[in-house]
């Protein structure tokens, strides 16, 4: 089986374009009550009886807290420009106030240098999500008084890594932490109230928009951006009420911090919707949210389609679906990016993640995933696509380098293009690895030569 990208696609990747894999701190690291570290939400929400659906948790997960030599190396192995990886604020700073923690900040530190040493440049997210339990004691990001915690630890993480790493992500996807968390509360620290959903959203948002004038006020050099999860949203019918849901889904998922963030408002059509449920805003918020990024990225991994008649039924889309359930719909990503381009003022894009489940086996040392090859060609073309329409892309970065816990779905889902035997902990790079590691070395030869020869691999 060959995964082709078409060769007109292929030449609109710029040279610099930065190829990367990525993880995230709780998923990965395992470690979680060692060498200092303080408990996180994520901890405690493990704990919750159903919480988890194999009532697992991250206190070992893949154990790269103990193995990180042999995981960089695994990094370097692909032939990758970038790393995007997210340090625990609990690791770091216990509380999340007052004393750091120096045992887990020499982690990140070693971190940095080993992925430096080996040519690959650290992207840096703040917060995947972790908060420190004692931060959320006294009400997490619903609380206005998390925002300045937030900014005083970005400001002390620069200060220790700022000059080594090439960007630094404020949030991962707030519309997860504010309505996953807060409102539905199927993930950390697991509310069921919008109203602190909308105001933790508020107050990410504002972290955001201080913590990079903060850095910027400091002198950092580091490129400074955020992380949303965005899809394109669309009616399962024609039928007006199905348009009417539709178009407020895409409010509460894209516009409720696109706006904000580029326009300096948040839109009025879900304002009204909230009704006595909308943020308390002071003076000066929307402002400083607005804040000039470096770039934005972006978490792509399916479409949205919306009934006002309950969940629409995704499999009679007529497309795969992944481990998830989620529908593979590449070109969702190219309506995206458009979108995006055309809307608001964009800086830089960057696909911050985008990968698929399924279901792997691992025999004779290999695992055939051809599905997930097929998933990760796909959306690259769909980039490319993006790319020769005029959008500014910068980089794009496959969710994950290796299988880890998947939050509410536990060890059961795996996303990534390196196998993990929970047993032993072995890694085993799987035929999506190899893809992408032979589709780097031929877009690297591409630019040395700038070629425009179709590539075939
Ligand atoms: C995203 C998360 C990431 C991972 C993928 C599958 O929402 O940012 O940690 O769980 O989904």
């Amino acid at each position: 089986m060959t995964f082709a990208i078409p060769p007109a696609t292929l030449a609109s990747f710029p040279q610099d374009f930065v190829w990367g894999v990525a993880t995230s701190a709780y998923q990965i690291e395992g470690a979680a009550a060692e060498d200092g570290k303080g408990p996180s939400i994520w901890d405690d929400f493990c704990r919750v009886p159903g919480a988890i659906a194999d009532a697992s948790d991250g206190l070992v997960a893949c154990d790269h807290y103990h193995r990180l030599e042999e995981d960089l190396d695994l990094i370097a192995s692909l032939g990758v420009d970038a790393y995007r990886f997210s340090v625990s604020w609990p690791r770091v700073q216990p509380t999340g106030a007052g004393a750091w923690n120096e045992q887990g900040v020499g982690f990140y530190d070693r971190l940095v240098d080993g992925l430096l040493a080996r040519g690959i440049q650290p992207y840096l997210t703040l917060n995947h999500w972790d908060l420190p339990s004692a931060l959320q004691a006294q009400g997490g990001w619903a609380a206005r008084s998390t925002v300045q915690r937030f900014v005083d630890y970005a400001c002390r993480m620069d200060r220790r890594l700022g000059d080594r790493v090439r960007a630094i992500t404020t949030h991962n996807e707030p519309w997860v932490v504010a309505t996953l968390g807060h409102e539905t509360g199927v993930f950390a620290p697991g509310l069921k109230d919008r109203r602190s959903a909308v105001q933790a959203a508020h107050h990410l948002l504002l972290s955001h928009g201080l913590a990079l004038q903060a850095l910027r006020a400091q002198g950092c050099k580091a490129q400074l951006g955020l992380v949303l999860n965005l899809s394109p949203i669309g009616p399962a019918t024609d039928r007006p009420d199905d348009a009417a849901a539709a178009r407020l889904e895409d409010g509460r998922l894209v516009r409720w911090y696109m706006d904000p963030l580029f326009k300096g408002e948040y839109p009025a059509d879900v304002l009204q919707h909230l009704g006595a449920d909308a943020p308390q805003v002071h003076e000066g918020d929307l402002r400083a949210i607005a804040t000039p990024m470096d770039f934005l990225g972006i978490n792509y991994y399916t479409r949205g389609v919306v009934s006002a008649r309950g969940d629409w039924d995704v499999t009679t889309s007529g497309h795969a679906l992944t481990d998830m359930g989620w529908e593979v719909y590449p070109r969702g990503l190219t309506e995206l990016l458009l979108r995006l381009h055309r809307d608001w003022q964009v800086p830089p894009l960057f696909v911050k993640e985008n990968g698929a489940a399924f279901k792997d086996t691992l025999v004779g040392g290999r695992v055939h995933d051809a599905e997930r090859t097929d998933y990760i060609a796909r959306h690259i073309a769909a980039v490319g696509e993006a790319l020769r329409q005029g959008v500014p892309m910068a980089g794009y970065m496959v969710w994950s380098l290796m299988d880890n816990f998947e939050w509410a779905s536990g060890y059961a889902k795996r996303f990534g293009i390196v196998h993990v035997d929970y047993a032993t902990l072995a890694r085993t790079p799987k035929d999506s690895a190899l893809w992408y590691r032979e589709f780097l070395r031929q877009q690297r030869a591409r630019r040395a030569t700038a070629s425009t020869e179709p590539v075939e691999v």
